[in-house]
């Protein structure tokens, strides 16, 4: 029955190349609220694929109103006919996707998906369309034998790339209709191309904006600076003062919980192919940098981070203006490693910035959506059948790897479900999600469809 599914996957790839591009043409960017409108025709496209693959299917709204925080983007529900006495697993994925700009920097258009070289280049092609159509197209092909031996819940969520907020509620609300026994995402990469990865952990996050006022309005800098308080500077020497020269962060409390590396995983990382300079080139620069007394791959996979993700302050426009500007703002992200727990790292941020600011200017915070850090163990027996399905569907034994990006869903998954998520990943590390020209190998499509294809029929054993 295998034989004939992966069959039908070889004679679909060019049907399944021209439906990834249907899906990819849509600009479902869940942060604009232009794409409201696309939001929905990208649901209901989904939708209707599910349907065309004879699966019961529901568009679902999420509770969340239309603001920065919560923006309420529905989910894509679709199930086969469950059976009793089968497994049943969640899979999950999202058809969101991160905003596309700076659009000068595409070669081509992030909503004209395109082939080059081998590769389909769009935003969202790698995160999460891409692999999410894999998944699809593996239902599609089952479907056409008779169906997958495992009940199959699927749902692909709008909100994943604004932090989620809405689906710890929706799992609650829907728990009997979602309940399984193991969920299944493929959100993550591989180790590098011909090396193909089940990951075993991710990085949580902590997301603030800080909002500091000094002057009641943007002064002349000739009349009034160096007599006032510019929060300009004040922002940035706040900045500075959070690492220190060993770069470490300096937040009290901030590695109470860390988890040390132990030299058993160490070991295991140094064995994997990866290469410092190469890892520099690849984004431009001479060498990496960070705490010291870690690698690269430690630093991204097993070290928490404080980053700036961009700053607002002052004149913007051409040429000069000679202002001391009244506010100043940031977006900080921090990504958090087991056993920190984004709650305590949030209260201990606040504390620490609160007593820089004292009473010189004032200051407000605004959190987006936290994510716990996730670490699942690597002998269990879903993790067995995912390597060995990987293995059959790449051709190659896959290796076990961390990540450093983060996906909350995992952590609802196991608060609201209770159940532990296998995260099998086909996308590449230069496949420049968030970036400008994000790309899909076509043959990481290919071989991660048949991978899913494969997992579906090692997780029948399950029960
Ligand atoms: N799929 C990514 C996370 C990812 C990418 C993990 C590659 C591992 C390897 C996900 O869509 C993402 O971007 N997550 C955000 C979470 C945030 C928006 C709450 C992140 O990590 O910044
Ligand atoms: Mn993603
Ligand atoms: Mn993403």
């Amino acid at each position: 029955m295998l034989e004939d599914v992966l069959k039908t996957i070889d004679g679909r790839r060019d049907q399944s190349i021209a439906l990834l591009k249907e899906f990819l043409s849509i600009p479902s960017v869940s942060a604009q609220p232009d794409h409201k409108p696309d939001m929905q025709r990208c649901a209901q496209w989904l939708a209707d694929q599910f349907r065309f693959a004879a699966m019961d299917v529901a568009v679902m709204p999420t509770k969340g109103t239309f603001d920065k925080l919560s923006a309420g983007h529905p989910a894509v529900v679709a199930k086969n006919k469950h059976q009793p006495g089968r497994p049943t697993i969640l899979l999950y994925g999202h058809y969101d996707v991160q905003p596309p700009e700076p659009l000068e920097q595409w070669k081509t258009g992030p909503f004209e998906p395109t082939i080059r070289d081998g590769a389909i280049y769009a935003r969202g092609a790698a995160d999460d369309k891409g692999q999410v159509w894999a998944h699809v197209e593996a239902i599609m092909a089952w479907q056409a034998h008779g169906g997958p031996p495992i009940n199959l819940t699927v749902i692909i969520e709008g909100e994943e790339e604004i932090g989620s907020d809405n689906l710890g509620a929706f799992f609650k609300e829907h728990r009997d209709a979602l309940r399984a026994d193991l969920a299944v995402i493929s959100d993550t990469n591989q180790f590098a191309k011909g090396l193909p990865a089940i990951t075993y952990g991710l990085r949580g996050l902590c997301y603030a904006e800080v909002f500091i006022t000094g002057p009641s309005h943007d002064l002349h800098s000739g009349l009034f600076g160096g007599a006032v308080v510019n929060p300009a500077n004040f922002l940035c020497e706040i900045v500075a003062s959070l690492h220190d020269d060993k770069g470490r962060v300096t937040i009290p409390g901030f590695y109470d919980d860390v988890v040390a590396l132990t030299e058993t995983e160490r070991a295991m990382w140094r064995r994997l192919p990866f290469s410092e300079d190469e890892f520099a080139k690849g984004v431009g620069l001479k060498k990496g940098t960070g705490e010291e007394g870690y690698s690269s791959i430690e630093r991204k996979w097993a070290r928490p981070t404080c980053d700036v993700n961009g700053i607002t302050t002052g004149y913007q426009g051409p040429g000069a203006k000679t202002i001391i500007p009244s506010t100043a703002s940031m977006k900080i992200s921090m990504r958090l490693v087991p056993d920190q727990d984004p709650e305590k790292i949030q209260v201990a941020f606040e504390k620490t910035i609160r007593a820089k600011c004292g009473d010189q200017v004032q200051v407000k915070f605004v959190w987006h959506g936290a994510s716990k850090p996730v670490l699942v163990p690597i002998d269990s027996r879903p993790m067995q059948f995912a390597a060995e399905a990987v293995e059959q569907g790449f051709g190659v034994k896959p290796t076990m790897m961390r990540e450093g990006g983060s996906i909350p869903v995992v952590g609802l998954i196991k608060q609201a479900l209770g159940i532990d998520t296998l995260l099998v990943g086909f996308g590449l590390p230069d496949d420049r999600v968030h970036s400008p020209n994000e790309k899909f190998d076509l043959d990481s499509l290919y071989k991660g469809t048949r991978s899913a294809a494969v997992l579906y029929q090692k997780l029948s054993q399950l029960k």
